[in-house]
């Protein structure tokens, strides 16, 4: 969408604030031994609290309230009795709507032990969203939030998983245009004052493709390698973005 109106405005940062402080209490809760159905119900009540409505079922009948995605699993995992061991890479990714607005974040933490190579995947997809988000502003072209990110990840030796973009977001969960996480030159599009997307990179440890699981929904990476992945919704102005999903 494309905020016109103060009360867009203070509606999405309603919403982007449950779903932030939605992630925050998960992870808060995150440590081995839960199972990801446990944490899962976690986030449901949290939103239900909040007055918001999951938006993975509202919008594809997703068969739970978040996204939970571990080690090899990119994004769209569904929650479950797999038990969460140490060590493992676990992203929680929630999104929901109120009064008609929707946002979206998503972040990955691992679980100690933390090994040196996830800690460094980590904090380079971290890096790689801070920098798309730094390319985006308006005027500038679409492609550019994709390029930083490319950029980023090749400089840590790190790849982008290209089929999993980033989205248009507001009014649904996904809008046009699809925000891609590498440097596509067709995207040229100019960003315009207003837009809401999302910025969401996710970097792995050598796939540049995911591949849906037997289950019909889990995105793994193609060659099981770990991936990481941070998502903002943030709109788009002439400065820096408004980061709805920051707490
Ligand atoms: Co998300
Ligand atoms: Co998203």
């Amino acid at each position: 969408m494309t905020i016109e109106t103060d009360q867009d405005l203070n509606g999405l940062k309603r919403i982007g604030r449950i779903v932030a402080l939605t992630v925050r209490e998960m992870q808060r809760q995150l440590k081995p031994g839960i199972t990801t159905a446990d944490l899962n119900d976690i986030g449901a009540r949290f939103l239900e609290q909040h007055g918001a409505r999951p938006a993975p079922g509202l919008t594809y009948d997703f068969p739970a309230a978040t996204c939970i995605s571990v080690n090899n699993e990119a994004a769209h995992g569904i929650p479950g009795e797999r038990v969460i061991r140490s060590g493992d890479l676990v992203n929680i990714d929630v999104s929901a709507e109120l009064d008609g607005y929707f946002a979206d974040t998503g972040a990955s933490m691992p679980v100690p032990p933390i090994s040196a190579l996830k800690r460094k995947l980590c904090n380079c997809a971290r890096m790689a969203r801070q920098k798309a988000i730094g390319a985006a502003r308006a005027g500038r072209r679409l492609n550019e939030i994709g390029q930083a990110i490319e950029t980023s990840a090749r400089r840590c030796g790190f790849t982008v998983i290209r089929n999993v973009p980033g989205h248009g977001v507001g009014r649904g969960l996904h809008e046009e245009p699809s925000v891609p996480g590498f440097y596509l030159p067709s995207a040229d599009q100019r960003l315009t004052e207003g837009l809401v997307i999302t910025v969401e990179p996710f970097l792995a440890t050598g796939a540049r493709q995911v591949v849906t699981a037997d289950d019909g929904w889990t995105l793994k990476t193609e060659d099981g390698s770990l991936a990481a992945q941070y998502e903002h919704t943030i709109v788009i102005t002439r400065g820096r973005p408004i980061i709805i999903t920051a707490l």
